[in-house]
């Protein structure tokens, strides 16, 4: 059983450093350019802002009331004619699918924090080279660096919540925020600033469409780290004074702004030199080390600097990826916490090598379903279908299952009854019938 507790700061750094990760800083901006900017900006923001929090605030109390692994919470709280719902626990799994990809993705950040020492690309069709290259030949490389990647995220996971992700989190975090403000704070001064402004703030909804609204709400969900337990393993520890609705509302809000200030920043950088939006996954590794190319040393600087952010933020919400199956394994069957890490980490470094297989020209086709690569698969598979099927369960449990004098005595002193109202309608029907809407929504595109 758990004895271990945050700080408090320690548990609102560790849940920012959950939800801040590659989800901000890679796939944000990629997303937006790819889905026409503004729009999907702004169902981006009605989703965090009507959903995403509600939610959150309803993940973790389910950690705190329960305090257990995310199996032993919902089974702990469920009444006894309804112990199924212990079986909504195993979202805390999704975190090893998602690890598959993330840490493939960790790896080629931890590749380019030393290719940057070698000089940047001076054009696009360099760089793309690049990134090309290793991701579709250099399948070697890759499993280095994702080994490198399961192998650091692992030790701070094994260290524990105490000596390994709290400490991690309080230094990496704020460094984090430094740096990324500094690069704000540069990117202000360059014209390229007020258009990359006007690209994810002006509405343009003629590009919007219902696979854009998906991803949208999908994204709104991994930002967040919803709907997989994450936060939930980490309410477990949440230290007895602290409030669940100020530390959701500060997390939200945190997250929130970092993915647009990365969005910012890259695409001040990338209009200042007249460089098209929509690029892809490839748009931090391609794009952005060409525009940077241009400010001589500076651009270095400012690359390496970039790289060393998305990696503090990649590892951060790695470790809350791994956490909850680490718990699990812990709590259930009794492992030690070196047996759980070493077997969840095997897990999906070797499934983690079948996705970054995939997108190679040897390999890629014994990898993908249907002309799909494996790592598209996985990616698609738990932003847009299992973290949104999550969150609806989690919204179900607390709005309708558990009962309601648990969940006002818990909350109501944080919020106050005329809050707490809204909260509750937003968690019985607000959330579900969003999330059920966006579930059909996707029958009709994966249909297509
Ligand atoms: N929120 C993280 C990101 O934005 C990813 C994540 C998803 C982490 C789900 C934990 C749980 O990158």
């Amino acid at each position: 059983m758990k004895v271990a507790q945050f700080s408090r700061i320690g548990f609102i750094m560790a849940a920012a450093g959950s939800a801040v990760g590659l989800g901000n800083i890679w796939k944000f901006p990629y997303m937006t350019g790819m889905y026409g900017g503004g729009a999907f900006v702004l169902v981006y923001l009605i989703t965090i802002t009507f959903i995403g929090f509600s939610v959150m605030v309803a993940e973790m109390l389910i950690g705190a009331l329960g305090r257990r692994d995310t199996v032993g919470s919902f089974e702990r709280l469920a009444p006894p004619n309804q112990k199924a719902w212990k079986y909504a626990g195993f979202m805390g799994f999704n975190g090893l699918i998602i690890m598959t990809f993330y840490s493939v993705v960790i790896g080629w950040i931890f590749y380019y924090l030393f290719a940057v020492f070698s000089g940047l690309p001076t054009s696009t069709k360099e760089a793309k080279t690049i990134f090309d290259t290793l991701v579709g030949q250099q399948a070697g490389i890759q499993i280095f660096w994702h080994t490198v990647s399961v192998i650091i995220v692992g030790y701070i996971v094994y260290r524990g919540i105490k000596g390994g992700i709290e400490k991690f989190n309080l230094i990496l975090m704020p460094s984090l925020l430094i740096i990324l403000f500094g690069l704000l704070g540069y990117a202000a001064t360059l014209d390229g600033f007020h258009k990359a402004w006007n690209f994810m703030f002006a509405s343009d909804w003629s590009k919007i469409n219902s696979e854009a609204i998906v991803r949208a709400v999908g994204h709104s969900f991994f930002t967040l780290s919803l709907g997989m337990g994450a936060i939930m393993t980490y309410a477990a520890s949440l230290p007895k004074q602290a409030s669940i609705t100020k530390t959701a509302f500060i997390v939200t809000f945190m997250d929130t702004l970092i993915a647009l200030v990365a969005g910012l920043v890259i695409y001040s950088f990338l209009f200042h030199e007249g460089a098209p939006a929509a690029q892809g996954p490839g748009l931090v590794f391609i794009s952005l080390p060409v525009v940077l190319s241009n400010f001589g040393t500076l651009g270095t600087v400012l690359a390496l600097l970039f790289f060393l952010a998305l990696a503090f933020a990649g590892l951060t919400s790695a470790i809350s990826l791994v956490e909850p199956v680490v718990q699990y394994l812990i709590d259930r069957f009794d492992w030690s916490r070196t047996k759980a890490v070493v077997v969840t980490s095997l897990v999906y470094w070797i499934v983690g090598i079948g996705a970054l297989l995939s997108y190679t020209k040897a390999w890629g086709k014994l990898f993908s379903v249907g002309g799909k690569p494996l790592f598209d698969i996985l990616e698609f598979a738990t932003d847009s279908i299992l973290l949104p099927l999550g969150g609806l369960l989690i919204a179900i449990f607390v709005g309708y299952v558990l009962p309601k004098t648990k969940v006002y005595a818990a909350l109501e002193h944080e919020m106050g009854e005329k809050y707490f109202a809204v909260w509750r309608f937003s968690i019985r029907y607000i959330a579900p019938v969003a999330l059920i809407f966006m579930m059909l929504n996707l029958l009709g595109i994966l249909k297509i």
